[in-house]
């Protein structure tokens, strides 16, 4: 628990080593899991002849945890007609008012953990740890964003008008609630676009909402693919973006609103190529806890996950022999079970394009390591952690969203054009550096470009409201998430002068 501004502290969640409690958690997930969750559109009226999609588990694909109707670009119009014409009443409370309907909905949703949690599990593939830290990073953004509005925005700040939130399936809740809450309580409606693949999860925590007292019509929300999300991006009668997903969807976004001459808000959160340095004198034990949570906690699927690991070539061969012998303790496999360490990756999709990369890879690496997946699980798209050890920086061209840990050796004398290489991919999310002498700690720190430096730790895990989150370049537009100037993008602040 971490206190951010004077008073406030970070949402507590489930303390997972208590048996008790675990017991507890368990029973109510299982109560929750046998009620059938069933997702639409908000306006669905143009959706009644659609048919209902089951979702499965992507752990277990003989678990069906409900259904959704996607909508189709058709809705669109109308959705945000509704929304363009909600605003006024929305904007015209005072901010203290919307402020508490933050607050109420995160007292709803911790009261309502396990169901949140078992969604997140069954909807998403969270392990039980990330589950719990799914809840309370949503929890926290809403009283965080609640005291900054309170404290931070100006009487007659003017939201922008119309948000629409697009969203992805990693944090399926966290991000989907941080971007709807907070173009929420600067005054805007909004229209919320989840990820297709967690539409579930999205859908409940837009019901909490709305009990929570934010009006139906000042928040909808829309369940489909990408075209709807494009849809909604090129409605004219939108005044904003919060956009967290893929660097290339990002920039189509950019592009269609790029063309408009009033110039809409976009907030980008996009993807990352994070890498770690690890010198000579880094305390080696300490380098392969935080490699193997950095690389392969939530199967690798964070933005922020460790893709490139940078050993100075004297210690490299020890290095990796500890992280191997790790990795092989790892468990895959059912995310229910508090001993599994990786779950599933999201679905077929993008378990075909991991292993294809894999493939791709593994036949020109210096060294290829990769733990064994169990023998009996279930129909599911599980992927075994791997460690590729490259011979070059360049050879990884892309993103690689999942438990792939790329390797490469440099020599001391070479660091900065190891820097140097990590800076051309172009990302700026997350970094890191294990080093124990101060001026190389302060000598990396100040080259490499990056939202996000952590030294001596691992690179996951930024705290709402501690440790704001985001990057630069092709990995965002800043501001951060969680941070003290997020709001100010969704409002245009006006000064008055009087004579005097
Ligand atoms: P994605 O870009 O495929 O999809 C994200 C969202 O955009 C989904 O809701 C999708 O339906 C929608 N979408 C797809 N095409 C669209 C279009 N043409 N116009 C408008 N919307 C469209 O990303 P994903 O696979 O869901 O998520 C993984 C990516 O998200 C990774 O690249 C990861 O690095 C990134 N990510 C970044 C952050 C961050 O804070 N920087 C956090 C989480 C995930
Ligand atoms: N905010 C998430 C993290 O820091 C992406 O891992």
């Amino acid at each position: 628990r971490q206190l951010y501004g004077k008073e406030r502290l970070n949402s507590q969640g489930v303390d997972l080593s208590n048996e008790q409690v675990l017991q507890q958690l368990q029973q109510s997930m299982n109560a929750a899991a046998t009620q059938p969750f069933q997702a639409a559109s908000l306006l669905a009226v143009a959706d009644v002849a659609a048919a209902a999609q089951a979702v499965n588990n992507p752990a277990n694909h003989a678990d069906v945890v409900g259904e959704v109707v996607f909508s189709q670009p058709a809705v669109v119009a109308d959705v945000v007609a509704a929304a363009v014409a909600a605003q006024g009443e929305w904007a015209a409370l005072p901010v203290a008012e919307r402020a508490a309907c933050l607050r109420r909905f995160a007292d709803l949703m911790e009261a309502q953990q396990p169901v949140l949690m078992m969604l997140a599990l069954r909807e998403a593939g969270k392990t039980l740890a990330n589950a719990s830290a799914e809840i309370r990073e949503a929890v926290d953004f809403c009283r965080y964003y609640a005291q900054e509005a309170e404290q931070t925005l100006a009487a007659d700040a003017k939201p922008l008008g119309t948000v629409v939130t697009i969203s992805p399936w990693n944090f399926p809740l966290a991000i989907f609630v941080g971007q709807t809450v907070a173009a929420l309580v600067a005054g805007n409606t909004v229209i919320a676009k989840p990820a297709e693949q967690t539409s579930l999860i999205a859908h409940y925590a837009i019901g909490l909402l709305h009990q929570a007292g934010v009006p139906r019509a000042a928040l909808q929300l829309i369940l489909g693919a990408g075209d709807v999300g494009a849809a909604l991006t090129q409605d004219e009668r939108i005044n904003g973006v919060i956009f967290t997903g893929s660097t290339e969807v990002a920039r189509l976004i950019s592009r269609s609103l790029g063309q408009r001459h009033d110039n809409p808000v976009l907030i980008a959160e996009t993807g990352g190529q994070n890498a770690m340095i690890v010198d000579s004198t880094a305390l080696a034990e300490q380098v392969c806890v935080d490699v193997l949570n950095s690389a392969f906690d939530s199967a690798g699927q964070r933005c922020s996950a460790l893709r490139v690991l940078c050993l100075q070539d004297d210690i490299a061969e020890h290095m990796l022999s500890m992280i191997k012998g790790a990795m092989d303790e790892l468990r895959v496999g059912d995310p229910c079970l508090l001993a599994t360490d990786i779950g599933p990756v999201i679905d077929a999709e993008a378990q075909q394009n991991l292993l294809a990369h894999i493939e791709r890879v593994q036949s020109g690496a210096r060294s290829v390591h990769q733990i064994k997946l169990p023998e009996n699980a279930a129909a599911a798209t599980f992927v075994a952690p791997v460690l590729l050890e490259l011979n070059n920086l360049s050879e990884l061209k892309r993103e690689v969203f999942g438990p792939v840990l790329h390797v490469v050796r440099y020599a001391a004398a070479d660091l900065d054009k190891v820097i140097d290489q990590i800076n051309s991919k172009g990302y700026a999310l997350t970094h890191g550096i294990h080093s124990r002498i101060d001026s190389t700690v302060a000598h990396i720190g100040s080259r490499i470009q990056a939202g996000n430096v952590y030294v001596n730790r691992n690179i996951v895990g930024a705290v709402v409201g501690v440790q704001p989150f985001g990057g630069h370049g092709l990995s965002g537009t800043g501001p951060k998430a969680g941070g003290p100037f997020y709001l100010q993008r969704l409002v245009q602040c006006r000064h008055w002068r009087m004579p005097v």
